[in-house]
């Protein structure tokens, strides 16, 4: 039985705040899942924290409870959402252009979600190039409007009465940046803030100001954000947990499902190629070659340290791997991904594996938003503060500690959730070694 709670976990009274720069397809189409398990008209398919077990002690004990049951997280129910864009469209208009989810449903839940209106987005075209709109703040400098989110953020707690708060990114991916000299430090960091420093993207200036305002922060996307020694300064510094980057939900997916069985049978590896399309607005932002890049980067990383050429040379050290997006309006939200896999085995033979996977990608977006947000607002509850790697398991390009490298093995990064929260519980961690049944 578990010896006591290891840490102290403030209950999860009141609702929580969720707020989210973007209101494109993965937020609406998250939103419009709330409003419709109200109404029971569908079930968190996909969902770890709502249909997630998690075994406890022996397997002879039996104990398997709801992971929900297991660790005290906000009721779905309990969930208030707030929004910007820099579109004036509501969140059922941003849901009906958006083309994921049936009339017939969206209509059911018209009423709530066209009372969620975008706020003024913070942009900058130099960091998003396909697309611009009207609902955006203008007028100061990056400083004022990291002041006038933290304003945002105030009149939703306000308007809301939520107990607690937490942000994720589900807005445009924005082109690649390495981090600079202003990201070096907090104080470079405000300075640059003041003077408009040009590295300063949008989706800093929202994280800084939900870290300012006591907000946790996840990234749905794959560029930087708290990636930063300075966001992480603060993240620590307000005791705050933050997270990233960008949701795990396609291809990538599939990605650490089949190397890490391909590593386990020692079969080695000539080549990957992967390549996708998709039309929807996300598709068309990443067919700049600067979002792109941001995108290639987090989806190319996860073989490499999968595969661990240097540890298994014969195998992996010299395979080919491409990442393709094309662009292609036809298919909206309805993603087709297309993975050939050149393989070898005993004696060096070859064989292919082919992969065609038909998915959706704001189906599969949302459930990773819903667990993540849950799980934040639990680490916060925690008193966990900076990167929070046991939510690897979520993320294309975990954030890890610079000494080690990230864990890409999708079946390691469940363990490491579910141990993460048997030792929040005291319970004893699983190791899978099992001799004792056979003493
Ligand atoms: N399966 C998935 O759908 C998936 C997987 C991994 C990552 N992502 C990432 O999640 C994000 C959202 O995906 P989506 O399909 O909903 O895209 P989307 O294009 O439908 O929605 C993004 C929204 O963000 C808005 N936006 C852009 N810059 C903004 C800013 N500075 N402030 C506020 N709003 C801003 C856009 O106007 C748009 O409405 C993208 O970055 C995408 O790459 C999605």
């Amino acid at each position: 039985m578990p010896s006591d709670q290891n840490v102290r976990i403030a209950p999860a009274e009141g609702k929580l705040g969720v707020l989210i720069p973007g209101t494109g397809a993965v937020t609406t189409t998250f939103i419009a899942g709330l409003e419709a398990f109200k109404r029971d008209l569908g079930k968190p398919i996909g969902s770890l924290t709502q249909l997630g077990t998690v075994r406890l002690g022996k397997r002879t004990e039996g104990r398997s409870p709801a992971i929900k049951d297991f660790v005290p997280l906000a009721n779905m129910s309990d969930l208030e959402i707030g929004c910007w864009d820099i579109y004036e469209d509501n969140a059922y208009d941003a849901a009906v252009k958006a083309g994921v989810l049936e009339m017939g449903l969206l209509d059911q839940v018209k009423e709530p979600m066209s009372a969620i209106r975008p706020m003024k987005a913070v942009f900058d075209q130099n960091f998003v190039k396909k697309i611009n709109g009207p609902n955006i703040k203008s007028g100061g400098t990056k400083m004022d409007y990291a002041e006038m989110v933290m304003d945002d953020i105030r009149q939703f707690q306000k308007r809301t009465g939520v107990a607690r708060t937490t942000m994720i990114w589900c807005g445009s991916t924005e082109v690649f940046h390495e981090a600079a000299k202003v990201h070096a430090t907090l104080k470079d960091f405000e300075c640059g803030l003041h003077h408009d420093d040009p590295e300063i993207s949008p989706s800093q200036i929202y994280a800084y100001a939900a870290l300012k305002s006591g907000v946790s922060y996840a990234n749905g996307a794959p560029h930087l954000t708290c990636d930063t020694p300075a966001l992480l300064e603060l993240a620590r510094d307000m005791n705050l947990p933050v997270s990233g980057k960008d949701y795990k939900s396609g291809q990538t997916f599939m990605k650490t499902l089949i190397a890490p069985g391909l590593k386990s049978r020692l079969l080695g590896l000539n080549g990957w190629f992967s390549t996708n399309i998709l039309g929807n607005r996300d598709g068309e932002v990443l067919d700049d070659p600067g979002s792109f890049r941001s995108k290639e980067v987090t989806k190319s990383s996860a073989l490499e340290h999968i595969l661990q050429g240097d540890l298994y040379p014969d195998l992996y050290k010299e395979f080919y791997h491409k990442v393709r997006i094309e662009y292609y309006p036809p298919r909206g939200d309805a993603k087709e991904g297309w993975d050939n896999i050149d393989i070898f085995g005993w004696l060096g033979y070859p064989m292919q594996i082919k992969i065609n996977f038909l998915c959706r990608d704001s189906i599969l977006a949302a459930p990773l938003v819903l667990d993540i947000v849950l799980f934040m607002d639990l680490a916060q509850r925690a008193g966990m503060r900076g990167i929070q790697e046991w939510l690897s398991f979520y993320f294309k390009g975990p954030m890890h500690a610079p000494e080690v490298y990230p864990e890409h093995d999708i079946f390691i990064q469940l363990m490491k959730l579910k141990n993460t929260l048997r030792w929040m519980r005291g319970e004893e961690l699983i190791t899978h070694l099992g001799l004792e049944y056979y003493d």
